[in-house]
């Protein structure tokens, strides 16, 4: 269908289901085992409601704000997702591109299909990058990395923590990765890829099981990019992580791709935010110590949810990217534009023209946590 017959973000999932190459199909839309953390991360938003206030002004709504310090058009980036020549010839530069029309921040990954290089010489002047770090366990791979990306200009360095292993993402180990364009993979962080089982597998035999808190100090020795840590379950972690000194915490469970059973984001971000009250004092959303969210968002009121309860932004993955599978970086500026009238739409019926009017009051978390 025209791009113009896209009414929402669901929409471009069930036309990438029919045009994407199967094994595409099978490593985009795939989760971890019996993919229940997947369907929950969506769902979990399903039990949060709306507590709208009346008769404010709502003329002027905004929604643009601040993330690690860097101008956004919404409390919303583009997050770190591999292989995107699996989607599109021009793979992450399609995200590059509508991230530059719209505003927003793109958080360029490890294994993209086109090289850093390519990623960053997309962008305008002045467009703001973060790096995905997948930590490989030759330390001068990874320094390496990290100090290039520093150079170009990225401005936050996400590192996964979530994926000491990849997942068991049964529906991409059943498609063989070998007789897949080797082009699909750049060569700037992926060494040494058993192509048996599946994409994923194939390219993360590299990652460094050995990674631990104390490494941290080692990463805040090379680089003066903010630090933050992506993939972070538990009010426990996010305190070990501020106390640390990193800049934030990606709450997410990988998109469901990790740890079945991992809750979704969204639940975490409550015990989060009651933990570091009481035990540090802090309050949220905070410009010391920012609370990311991602997993399951598909609508700008899932992101008004999450900012209510105290989150700085959202990340959004797979939408993105069955975006440019149908339609390129058109497709994927299109799914921004949607976003963008969701939040005027709602925060005019939320009766809050700003985010700092996104309080907690405005929402209803009671039936949020399962236990
Ligand atoms: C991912 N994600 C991811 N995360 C990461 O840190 N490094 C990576 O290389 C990837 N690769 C990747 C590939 C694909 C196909 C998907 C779907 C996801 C996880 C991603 O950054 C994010 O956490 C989730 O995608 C968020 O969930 P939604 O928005 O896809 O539901």
């Amino acid at each position: 269908p025209p791009l113009d017959e896209i009414l929402n973000l669901h929409d471009f999932e069930n036309i990438a289901k029919q045009v994407l190459p199967e094994k595409a199909w099978a490593y985009y839309s795939s989760a971890a085992d019996d993919e229940i953390t997947h369907r929950e991360n969506h769902a979990a938003y399903h039990r949060i409601w709306f507590r709208p206030r009346i008769l404010r002004d709502v003329t002027k709504v905004d929604w643009s704000t601040t993330i690690l310090g860097q101008k956004s058009s919404m409390p919303v980036y583009i997050s770190a997702t591999a292989l995107g020549k699996l989607g599109h010839p021009d793979g992450e530069i399609n995200l590059t591109r509508a991230a530059a029309k719209q505003g927003v921040i793109q958080m360029i990954p490890t294994l993209a299909s086109c090289s850093f290089d390519e990623i960053v010489d997309a962008a305008q002047p002045g467009q703001v990058q973060f790096f995905q770090l997948y930590v490989n366990r030759d330390r001068a791979i990874t320094k390496k990395l990290v100090q290039h990306a520093e150079s170009r200009g990225v401005k936050g360095l996400f590192i996964t923590v979530d994926a000491p292993q990849l997942g068991r993402r049964e529906k991409d180990m059943r498609m063989k990765f070998e007789d897949a364009d080797p082009s699909v993979v750049s060569s700037s962080g992926s060494q040494g890829v058993d192509r048996s089982q599946g994409a994923a597998r194939a390219i993360s035999s590299f990652i460094d099981t050995a990674l631990k808190w104390d490494d941290l100090k080692w990463f805040k020795s090379i680089t003066k990019m903010p630090l933050i840590l992506k993939g972070v379950q538990c009010w426990e972690d996010a305190l070990q992580a501020y106390d640390f000194g990193v800049a934030g915490v990606v709450l997410s469970n990988h998109g469901g791709r990790q740890l079945d059973f991992a809750r979704s984001g969204i639940e975490v971000l409550v015990e989060v935010v009651a933990n570091l009250k009481e035990k540090r004092g802090l309050e949220f959303p905070n410009d010391k110590f920012q609370l990311f969210v991602d997993g399951g968002v598909r609508r700008a009121t899932d992101v008004i949810k999450a900012v209510a309860l105290g989150a700085t932004a959202v990340g959004v993955g797979r939408p993105f990217l069955y975006a440019f599978s149908a339609y390129g970086s058109e497709g994927v500026e299109k799914a921004l534009q949607i976003l963008h009238d969701e939040f005027e739409m709602n925060m005019r019926l939320l009766g809050a023209p700003t985010l700092k009017d996104i309080v907690p009051a405005m929402v209803d978390a009671s039936n949020l946590q399962s236990h």
